[in-house]
């Protein structure tokens, strides 16, 4: 029996099906594709449970880390007195490396099988940071500040880096120690020797 002739499209049915697959559709539902907390497992040779137990970790690192980036820029901008251009250079320096940090941080949660916290009324929710107000402060306070942010970060990524390793995720562990510890007790030196009794800045 003869196969059944396909029929060709004609010249305009064949314009208006290319006109309409490069029209943008922008009607797309919402939807999760993975929720908040779950693990996608990737072959990486760790279980979920250790995954998820890192990945845990990880956020509260990025959440609090998001929130010291995001208060250096705060100072950068609203630094006042005789050590402005200073302080206004050393913010924006750390700045840069605390960005560097949260991309470090995100990648190695997503890679683990992981969400990755982003949104900044999600980073308000988790960080352990105290928030500071919306006005200006003199420059001592933003030290201070800054400098207590730092510690926190500090505390909690040598006691995350002993978890990591202790349950078999080495990577996490290079991730904690290597990037979040160094950067922050690098960035805490050079931010508290602006705090010594010689310094002109003063509360
Ligand atoms: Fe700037």
């Amino acid at each position: 029996m003869a196969a059944s002739k396909k029929t060709k499209p004609t010249a305009s049915a064949s314009a208006a099906r290319s006109k309409q697959e490069v029209k943008p559709d922008l009607d797309q539902k919402s939807h999760e594709t993975q929720r908040y907390g779950e693990i996608v497992k990737l072959p990486n040779g760790l279980s979920e449970k250790v995954c998820k137990e890192s990945v845990a970790l990880l956020n509260q690192c990025l959440a609090d880390t998001i929130t010291l980036r995001d208060m250096y820029k705060k100072h950068h901008w609203q630094v006042v007195g005789p050590t402005f251009n200073q302080l206004h250079l050393m913010y924006d320096q750390h700045y840069e490396g605390q960005v560097l940090l949260v991309d470090i941080v995100a990648e190695r949660i997503q890679l683990l099988g992981g969400i990755a916290l982003a949104m900044a009324a999600d980073i308000a929710e988790t960080t352990k940071i105290a928030r500071p107000p919306r006005g200006r402060e003199p420059a001592a306070v933003q030290l201070r500040r800054l400098a207590e942010a730092h510690e926190h970060i500090i505390v909690n990524a040598r006691e995350a880096a002993e978890k990591v390793d202790k349950s078999g995720d080495p990577g996490s562990n290079d991730v904690f120690v290597s990037n979040v510890l160094r950067t922050n007790e690098l960035q805490v030196w050079f931010l508290t020797e602006h705090l010594v009794a010689a310094s002109p800045v003063t509360a």
